[in-house]
């Protein structure tokens, strides 16, 4: 009987190509026996090719990353019944068919799961995220986050592989099994490292490693900048970050992709508050990493400001938006919803409890100060909260974005690095 044996359960190239061979050997479906690791016995190869329909090329190669074990033989039936001329797309109610879609949509629905709930930790120079997928859908995933963010290093660990970007090529290597904290997460990263170290020391490529992709390809989305971020490391603010993921206390949760909580270190003594995530923001789970991030970080050099030394977060946690084709379009919070939020700033504050709060645009200062304000009043002066800590209003850098007019943006942009700059030297004295 036949034996193939694929290299792993995502072995999409080693299915396809015994598929081909044993379909023109006219080996039968039945007489197949597909397994994953181990010893080949061998099966018949044969040269040559032949077409199916494009739409049962996609649903394969869908249904592939299924964790179900019948899954190649199920697949391998269907081509070898298409080749044969019969039309098994258009038998919905066919067995193999029918769990082929199946599996395909499970599939589909893990990736975007894993994609929505995947929280990634700044961690040395890349993110870490941690993630369970039901399917096999690490690979297909990690290919799509490497395509969007090419300059964003990072790490996916599931517990059946992990996946590596560090600009240029994505590798894949050993799982980490159980669900953990991000303590252990860090535990693991240091061990992993340390071991490739060792491993390059002694000349020796790290055996479970696999180069798989050399050269993605660039999309349209611009790049971000890896910014390296101390951890905030407060217990109080771990928990509260935690509890804040899990937040259902208005409707923004739904459509949002993540929960994006502040960050910085915990002795940081201002607090910088924007308004609510941005798309990009949304999907990497850090705050003011998108346009508005760059602009903020340039004023903030300007300003003789250190990003690393500063905590900063935003009055909402959730992205709002309206999504607009293929585009989400950034929708502001209503007051209702800043109030919703207010208890993880009302946290990050009480953890943190920074001499001073820079309150960038109406939403922050909303938010921190409880009623409508008018930002182009107010800004620029220090003003004594209620438990003693110090605020001050400027503008948000995305207004900053939106001037028109060259020579009017370059002078409110220098007139924020003033604001940043009182700021800076406000906080010294306190
Ligand atoms: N605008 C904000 O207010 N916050 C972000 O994190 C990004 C853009």
């Amino acid at each position: 009987m036949p034996e193939v044996v694929l290299t792993s359960e995502t072995d999409w190239t080693g299915w396809r190509t015994a598929t081909r061979s044993l379909v023109l050997a006219g080996v039968e479906p039945a007489a197949v026996v597909w397994t994953v690791g181990g010893s080949p016995s061998g099966f018949p190869r044969s040269s040559g090719s032949f077409a199916v329909s494009r739409s049962l090329v996609t649903l394969a190669e869908q249904a592939i990353q299924a964790r179900e074990p019948e899954r190649f033989g199920v697949l391998y039936s269907l081509v070898w019944r298409a080749h044969a001329g019969e039309p098994v797309l258009d038998h919905p109610d066919d067995p193999d068919m029918r769990l082929a879609r199946r599996l395909a949509l499970a599939v589909r629905a893990d990736a975007h799961r894993m994609r929505t709930h995947l929280r990634f930790l700044p961690m040395g120079d890349r993110l870490l995220g941690w993630y369970a997928p039901t399917h096999y859908v690490l690979e297909a995933n990690a290919q799509c986050i490497a395509r969007r963010f090419p300059a964003e290093p990072f790490s996916v660990i599931t517990p059946d592989a992990s996946a590596h970007w560090d600009g240029s090529t994505l590798r894949f290597g050993a799982g980490l099994a159980r669900a953990v904290d991000d303590d252990t997460l860090r535990a693991w990263w240091e061990a992993h490292e340390a071991a490739i170290l060792a491993d390059s020391r002694a000349g020796t490529s790290v055996p479970e490693a696999e180069v798989l992709d050399e050269a993605p390809r660039p999309l349209d989305e611009p790049a971000i900048d890896p910014v390296v971020f101390p951890i905030a490391v407060a217990p109080a603010l771990t928990a509260a970050r935690r509890e804040a993921e899990r937040c259902e206390r208005c409707s923004l949760c739904g459509p949002a992709t993540q929960t994006v909580f502040g960050e910085g270190p915990a002795n940081a003594a201002i607090l910088f508050v924007g308004e609510q995530p941005g798309d990009q923001e949304d999907i990497i789970g850090r705050p003011f990493v998108g346009p508005a991030g760059q602009l903020l970080d340039q004023a903030l050099e300007a300003a003789g400001i250190d990003r690393r030394g500063i905590y900063i977060t935003n009055a909402v946690k959730h992205f709002k938006y309206e999504p607009r084709g293929k585009r989400r379009i950034h929708v502001s919070p209503s007051p209702e919803e800043i109030a919703a939020c207010g208890v993880w700033l009302d946290a990050e504050r009480a953890c943190l409890r920074p001499k001073l709060l820079v309150l960038m645009g109406a939403s922050a200062a909303r938010a921190v100060l409880g009623r409508p304000v008018a930002v182009m009043r107010e800004r620029g002066q220090a003003m004594r909260l209620g438990d003693g800590q110090m605020a001050f209003v400027t503008v948000h850098p995305s207004y900053l974005l939106r001037v028109p007019d060259g020579e009017a943006r370059e002078r409110d942009y220098r007139a924020f690095v003033r604001d940043l700059s009182t700021a800076r030297d406000l906080a010294d004295r306190l």
